[in-house]
């Protein structure tokens, strides 16, 4: 399916976006975990979350759907996997993939791993090495890739381990397999990335500590072999999702929109803190909590923006953001440099590429490099006029749909069924706020 958005007058109104991914996912795994039954609100509906669902199942858990975004988990208790009988389909999803590794690793079962043609070439070997070091086994694809089957260790190993790169996927998978390992199993992070795998296992009951080690490290530690109890969980907006209207609107003139109930959780807000230093007019406001979460209605108007300089530790907690900022960059006047964030390499697609890509079809100056990119604003004048290739990736998809709504020309995408793996309203919401939006089937 094409779309394709074309200049809107204004954008107004009221949104909510959907529940947050990471936390989703999270919910139905440490659900699967705890003994008894967790009730779960707001988990979003995207693909990515319902393969996880489905492996929850696979895994041996009762996972129910009671209402729109209302779920019931009943779990099976830390140890008591049982060994799925077909392969586990993560479809586009590395979170899910990564997080149900650690997982399995922990347990004394085997289970498959395949997903969609860009997952099976994102790598794996990060999550593996860890989770070899705690005993379990893997038979991966040459370079560590999907399809792989995983056999859980007979007793995880508690093993300390620091992380080579700023991934709270390395991070959680270390902390799941280690809640069946005896002892305590310690991640020492080097650039602080979202905690929300630490948060809901608190929230379940489990043990876990979190410190500053020394050269600003932070060391988390879980303690195996303990039991989880169920905990309601109340998810928030999903920042990365609320991050489309939000540029949408920044970028569209004589926008006004507020987007109700953003998780605000600091590991995630990157963008936003980047995007007011550019300038934006962004009001935060009722920030409150929300199951242990900050959450706040954020009220966003047109503005002018200027070029900044992203500073390189900002990576982490706007990493999933480079390619909607990389479009109210060519907004701004001046030039935008971002670097820092290699990881984009090796997401759901090359995103330093297919930004780039993206950038320059639509009339866009840029310089890429190994980490990042160099962008030369609009000062408001975005050409638009480009067909750009998703490549199997949702967040390159709302992007550029995102340029169109702010530049002359129409800008169209060629895989609109992506949108589904993390917003599966997206076109409605948008076109809700007054967005033109037109979809057409591929011949
Ligand atoms: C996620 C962590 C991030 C992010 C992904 C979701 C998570 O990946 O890009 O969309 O839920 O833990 P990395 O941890 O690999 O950076």
């Amino acid at each position: 399916m094409t779309l394709t958005a074309s200049p809107s007058h204004t954008l107004t109104g009221n949104i909510t976006v959907p529940g947050d991914k990471s936390i989703s996912h999270r919910a139905l795994i440490l659900g699967t975990l705890a003994v008894g039954t967790t009730h779960v609100s707001g988990l979003l509906e995207g693909e990515d979350v319902l393969a996880t669902a489905e492996a929850m199942r696979a895994l041996g858990a009762t996972v129910t759907r009671t209402g729109e975004g209302s779920w019931e988990i009943t779990g099976v208790g830390v140890g008591g996997l049982s060994e799925p009988r077909t392969a586990l389909d993560f479809g586009n999803s590395g979170t899910g993939a990564r997080l149900i590794m650690g997982l399995v690793a922990g347990h004394p079962i085997t289970a498959t791993f395949v997903g969609d043609a860009s997952l099976s070439k994102r790598p794996m070997g990060r999550v593996i090495t860890p989770l070899t070091e705690m005993g379990a086994s893997f038979h991966a694809r040459e370079g560590g890739r999907m399809p792989l089957t995983v056999t859980g260790a007979a007793v995880a190993l508690p093993i300390t381990y620091p992380l080579p790169v700023a991934s709270a996927q390395v991070k959680s998978a270390v902390l799941l397999a280690g809640l069946n390992a005896p002892g305590q199993t310690t991640v020492i992070e080097p650039h602080p990335t979202r905690d929300h795998t630490e948060r809901m296992l608190r929230a379940f009951g489990a043990e876990v500590s979190v410190e500053a080690g020394p050269q600003e490290v932070t060391v988390i530690r879980v303690t195996g072999q303990s039991e989880l109890t169920p905990s309601d969980v109340v998810v928030p907006a999903d920042p990365s999702s609320a991050a489309f209207p939000i540029v949408a609107a920044l970028i569209t003139p004589g926008s006004d929109i507020t987007v109700t109930g953003v998780m605000m959780n600091p590991h995630r807000i990157g963008l936003y803190t980047t995007l007011i230093e550019m300038g934006g007019n962004i009001e935060i406001l009722n920030e409150r909590d929300a199951s242990g979460e900050p959450v706040a209605d954020l009220r966003v108007r047109s503005s002018a923006l200027k070029g900044i300089e992203v500073p390189l530790d900002r990576a982490p907690s706007m990493i999933d953001e480079y390619p909607v900022l990389a479009v109210a960059a060519a907004h701004a006047e001046g030039t935008t440099v971002m670097r820092g964030a290699a990881e984009l390499r090796v997401k759901e697609s090359d995103r330093v590429a297919a930004t780039v890509a993206g950038l320059r079809t639509n009339g866009i100056e840029v310089e890429e490099f190994d980490d990042g990119m160099a962008i030369t604003g609009t000062n408001g004048q975005i050409p638009g006029g480009g067909h750009v290739l998703t490549q199997m990736d949702h967040r390159i998809a709302m992007s550029f749909l995102t340029m169109g709504f702010g530049a002359a020309a129409p800008v169209t995408i060629d895989e609109g069924e992506m949108i589904a793996t993390s917003f599966p309203d997206y076109v409605s919401l948008m076109r809700g706020l007054g967005a033109n939006l037109l979809s057409e089937a591929n011949s």
